[in-house]
């Protein structure tokens, strides 16, 4: 069978990393959170001290690092230096990291590598901001996910609460949000943009069943 690619980008909150992880089952074909790349790197960061801002210190930080991703039954696991960081990258904390991060060229160069090391071995759906625009211009299929601010910050609210991160209110949810929708869109270097041949889709008001089946009509002559 033919390798083949998706690409499903979209603003934080917008359901991608939920309805990928579906369509890689219903396709059998391999799930990357590339937000998780980023998280690593700003986790290293944060633990060293570095301003995840600053260009300098971070392209020197990104020079020797190690970010290896495993999948163990339908979990992916992402390592920092050897060491399986997954159950620590989701935090506001490590999020506005990620975001900040994410700004400098020496960061994204050394991510979308690896990024496209794993789409030439194999068939997969991948999730980011960049995926059908930059990472993988020519992705198979290419969806483009959005939702109001509003009921973004509710979903992630809720995957919050129900990781135990209860220290944290609806609002700073919100501000966390709307904080890296505009740093991801603004940035020079591979903002967040629908391309031009993504399909979108307005998940607002719609249930993850009914996001699936609309990704699945265009997808389904590769089952
Ligand atoms: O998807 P997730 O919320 O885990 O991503 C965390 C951050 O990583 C995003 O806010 C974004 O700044 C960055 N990111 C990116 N490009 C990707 C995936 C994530 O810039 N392909």
């Amino acid at each position: 069978k033919a390798r083949i690619s998706i690409a499903i980008d979209g603003p934080a909150g917008a359901g991608k990393s939920t309805i990928a992880k579906i369509i890689s089952k219903t396709l059998n074909i391999l799930y990357l959170d590339t937000g998780a790349m980023y998280r690593a790197v700003a986790l290293k960061a944060i633990r060293e001290s570095v301003d995840t801002l600053n260009r300098e210190q971070m392209s020197k930080l990104v020079e020797n690092i190690d970010i290896k991703i495993a999948h163990s039954e339908d979990i992916q696991r992402i390592f920092l230096d050897g060491e399986d960081v997954t159950d620590f990258i989701r935090t506001p904390e490590v999020s506005i990291g990620a975001s900040n991060v994410a700004t400098v060229p020496a960061v994204r160069l050394k991510m979308v590598e690896l990024q496209r090391e794993i789409a030439k071995k194999n068939s997969v759906v991948m999730d980011g901001r960049d995926i059908g625009t930059y990472v993988l211009p020519d992705a198979t299929l290419k969806f483009f996910l959005t939702a109001s601010v509003e009921a973004r910050a509710i979903r992630r609210y809720n995957e919050l609460l129900s990781k135990g991160i209860t220290q944290i209110t609806l609002e700073d949810v919100k501000k966390d949000i709307e904080y890296r929708d505009k740093n991801d869109s603004n940035r020079e270097f591979a903002p967040l943009s629908k391309a031009p041949d993504a399909i979108e889709i307005d998940t607002t008001d719609l249930t993850i069943e009914q996001v699936v089946n609309k990704i699945m009509e265009y997808a389904k002559d590769y089952v």
